[in-house]
Parts: structure tokens; sequence; C-alpha cells
């Protein structure tokens, strides 16, 4: 099933009940959640279940990186949880991927399986001493083919690199991207944000986002003035 909204909220809480408490004042008619290492870490999979009990379609944000095998008994771990995505690093390789999307392809509703190419954590100047060329976008560009040649079904992106990689990959790959703000609202630690109609006219299908909504005062209110964003011209 395809969600009806483009908005994943980032459950980044250190503690399971104000988690819940969120999932409470949104709406899975409004939006999709993703746990990342630290919820998931205290919480397990009760939390995932908690959610789909809610409602919720969820993105177990993991972001494996391990040996094939392992990559792809994890991924069918998520599977069998009824996650809605799941994601591995493309840096594991074209065989983890591969595996990966294969242990998925048995399921009868598999998670997309998407890949993150190169944390927006790391900049042109921090990929030579890890043996990388210092072109990040370029990197990403080829990591993202890597990983749709491999039966990924999407990638994480800088919102910045989504129009290269749409025009590169075609319509069918599926790039979600955080780093996204209201115009005029503050970036955090974001360094390059987008707004999100500029995001989804880059190209975006998906759009993570978290501080916007989970620290405002009133985060059903906020997600719905970023959903309205997304819906209109006034994002911009
Ligand atoms: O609060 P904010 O909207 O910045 O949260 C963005 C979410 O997206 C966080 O969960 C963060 O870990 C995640 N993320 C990111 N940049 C990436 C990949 C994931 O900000 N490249």
């Amino acid at each position: 099933m395809t969600p009806a909204t483009p908005i994943i909220v980032a459950l980044d809480y250190p503690c399971v009940a104000d988690a819940l408490a969120l999932a409470e004042r949104l709406s899975p008619e409004l939006c999709q959640l993703k746990i990342g290492k630290e919820l998931f870490t205290r919480a397990g999979p009760s939390m995932v279940e908690d959610l789909h009990r809610r409602g919720y379609s969820v993105f177990l944000d993991l972001k494996f990186h391990d040996i094939p095998n392992t990559v792809a008994a994890a991924c069918r771990a998520a599977a069998d949880l009824g996650v809605w995505m799941v994601d591995v690093h493309a840096l594991g390789g074209q065989r983890m991927m591969a595996a990966a999307a294969e242990a998925l392809a048995h399921y009868q509703h598999p998670p997309r399986l998407l890949a993150i190419t190169v944390l927006t954590s790391l900049g042109d100047e921090d990929l030579p001493a890890l043996g990388l060329p210092n072109n990040a976008q370029a990197l990403a560009l080829q990591l993202a083919r890597l990983a749709t040649e491999a039966g990924a079904g999407g990638v994480v992106c800088s919102a910045r690199e989504a129009s290269l990689l749409r025009g590169a990959l075609g319509a069918e790959v599926c790039l979600v991207t955080p780093g996204i703000r209201a115009p005029d609202a503050v970036a955090d630690d974001q360094h390059r944000t987008m707004t999100p109609t500029a995001a989804l006219q880059a190209g975006a299908d998906y759009l993570v986002i978290g501080r916007p909504i989970t620290q405002a005062p009133e985060p059903l209110l906020a997600l719905q003035q970023l959903l309205e964003f997304c819906r209109t011209d006034h994002g911009q």
C-alpha cells in the first residue's frame, strides 16, 4: 500500500513514553513514523508493534551494514515485524545489498529496501581519509546506481541531490530526503535544508522531518502546516 502522505516523522526520542505520546497526538492518516537506532535500542520490536496497533506505517531506520548473510537475516527480521521501509548502507557493497533484496523478495508484502549513500554528516574533505574520492555528490550517485542495480527500491539522500538522482535513476526509484524545514524555520544542526515544496519539486517522494514536529508546542498543528506546504506553492 502506498501511503497518501509524503511526510515521515522521525521519532527521535530517548524515551518510549514520549515517542508513544507523540504517536497518540499525530495521525496515521497524516504521516508515517521513523524509528531510529536510539529508540529501537531502548524499546525494541514492541515499539514497532505499538505503532502498528495505532495504524502507522513504520520506517525502521537501523542502517544495516555487515556481511551479506547477517544483513539478509536482519532484513528478514524487519520484514517479519511488518515494517513499511528498512534501510542498509550502500557502502556495504553490491553483494550485501543484493542479499538484502533477495531476502525480502520472498515476502508477499516486503518492506521497501532503501540504501544510504553518503552520510550527509560527511563532507568532500572527509572522504579521502576513508579511501574514497573527494566528491560526495558523485559518490552518492555512484552508490545510488549500485543500490538500485542490486535491487534496492530507493535511497535516502539529501534533497539537494534529489534532482540529480531522479534524473539519473528514473521515476521508479523512491527518494527519501531528510533536512526539511518550513520557510523561515530554524535549521537546528542541519546545514543544507530545503523546504517541503522545493524537495518534492526536486523529485523527493518522502520527506523525513523530526524536530520541526517533535519539538513543536503543537506537533499536530506543525505537521498539518508542513503538509500544507507540500500541497501548495507557498513553501518555496
Ligand atoms: O530533526 P530533523 O528534522 O533534523 O531530523 C531528521 C531526521 O533524519 C533524523 O532522524 C536524522 O537522523 C535523519 N537523517 C538526517 N540526515 C541523513 C539521514 C538521516 O538528518 N542524511
